[in-house]
């Protein structure tokens, strides 16, 4: 089904990324927030981003406008009536995901295309709320969108050849690399992204390591962020929200459980870079340095994990995870290093780790 005009719900980060990523493929683009003033801020940051992607030359001179010109935000579900393929990007509640998708399928024509941009919430659970479950699919982004390659397509029981095939098309047209998922908690990146957040937050629970020193020992791996910075990045409630969906889907599997160092630090608003404060504090975009909250709930790091150490406990825990998705006939090891690479930018993935300790043995 060809798409000539495409809907966005939510402008936030992922809302945001979505929308830039679309007008710049040339897509008529809705973008639905509740008020105005979140709508603006996005239509800002996306200008900022097209005009700096003109300016790097990533985009011809007039683009930038032309790319804006083509997005049209509002506050009425009715304006969602000419739209061939809308993505949801809210919270991570299934609660408010299900409530999106009954006002969409209100607005919408018979045939449109309702994706969900969830990180772990079953496309079943979310097209339980549709009279026309067919036509959901899972279609899911990564953060920063307008760079990271990835997006993990998800087919539910009741999505239909077209509404896979429309998102296989709508993701080549914007340039991503697809990797289809089942619908498992977490799908692949999400679910294997859990040990590279778990296992550090236990190495500092019991004093082994202080959050710097993981961070640089997985950087010195190659990848790109270590796991604080990626959490502070991806922001601590979304974060946990993830972890909470993949583990109570699991049945609360011990090696999954979520942090109290975590639960604590969301509970008292250090929500990431966002806000300027999570695992580490912020001036802006710069870091000052750790969270001095961290040295109340965690003990003093006595340092006897070593760089090398740190960085295989967390690697090694995600080829564990990574082995029983195979297990579970859940992905293939090929897709699950290309999802994890991908998807993270990280060097390599968790079968190519694994093949690298086996070598160094
Ligand atoms: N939006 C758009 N573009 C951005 C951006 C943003 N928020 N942040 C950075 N960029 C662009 C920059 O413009 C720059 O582009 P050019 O190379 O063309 O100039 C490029 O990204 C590199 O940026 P920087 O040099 O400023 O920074 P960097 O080299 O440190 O890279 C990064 C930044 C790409 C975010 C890198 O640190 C990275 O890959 N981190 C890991 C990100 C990751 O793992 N994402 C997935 C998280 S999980 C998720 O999203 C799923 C979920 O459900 C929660």
């Amino acid at each position: 089904m060809a798409i000539k005009k495409l809907g966005v719900v939510g402008a936030g980060t992922m809302g945001r990324g979505i929308v830039q990523v679309a007008a710049e493929a040339g897509y008529e683009t809705v973008v639905y927030d509740l008020s105005r003033d979140i709508l603006d801020r996005a239509l800002s940051e996306i200008h900022r981003r097209l005009l700096r992607l003109e300016e790097k030359g990533k985009l011809k001179q007039g683009d930038a406008v032309k790319a804006l010109g083509r997005i049209h935000p509002t506050s009425d579900w009715a304006d969602f009536k000419n739209c061939d393929f809308v993505v949801e990007a809210v919270a991570e509640e299934l609660g408010a995901k299900q409530g999106v998708f009954r006002n969409l399928e209100a607005a919408v024509s018979a045939s449109a295309v309702l994706a969900s941009n969830t990180s772990s919430i079953s496309i079943d659970a979310i097209a339980s709320a549709c009279k026309n479950p067919d036509r959901v699919v899972g279609m899911h982004y990564f953060n920063p969108v307008p760079v990271m390659k990835l997006i993990e397509i998800i087919k539910g029981r009741a999505t239909s050849d077209l509404a896979l095939e429309t998102a296989r098309t709508l993701a080549r047209s914007l340039r991503k690399t697809i990797v289809e998922a089942k619908d498992a908690p977490g799908f692949i990146v999400n679910r294997i992204l859990r040990p590279y957040f778990i296992e550090p937050l236990r190495l500092i629970e019991q004093g082994l390591a202080d959050i710097e020193s993981v961070d640089a020992a997985l950087r010195s791996m190659g990848y790109p962020m270590g796991p604080f910075q990626l959490a502070d990045f991806i922001g601590l409630d979304v974060n946990l929200a993830i972890t909470k969906v993949v583990y109570d889907a699991l049945g609360k599997p011990e090696r999954l459980k979520p942090s109290a160092v975590q639960e604590t630090l969301v509970k008292e608003g250090c929500l990431g870079r966002k806000n300027g404060r999570g695992y580490y504090l912020y001036d802006g975009q710069q870091v000052i340095g750790p969270n001095p909250r961290l040295s109340d709930v965690c003990p003093s790091p006595s340092g006897r994990s070593s760089r090398e150490e740190t960085a295989w406990r967390v690697l090694k825990a995600q080829i564990a995870e990574a082995e029983i998705l195979i297990n579970d006939g859940i992905a293939t090891a090929e897709h699950i290093d290309l999802a994890m690479r991908l998807g993270t930018n990280s060097p390599r993935g968790p079968f190519e780790w694994k093949a690298e300790l086996h070598a160094k043995a």
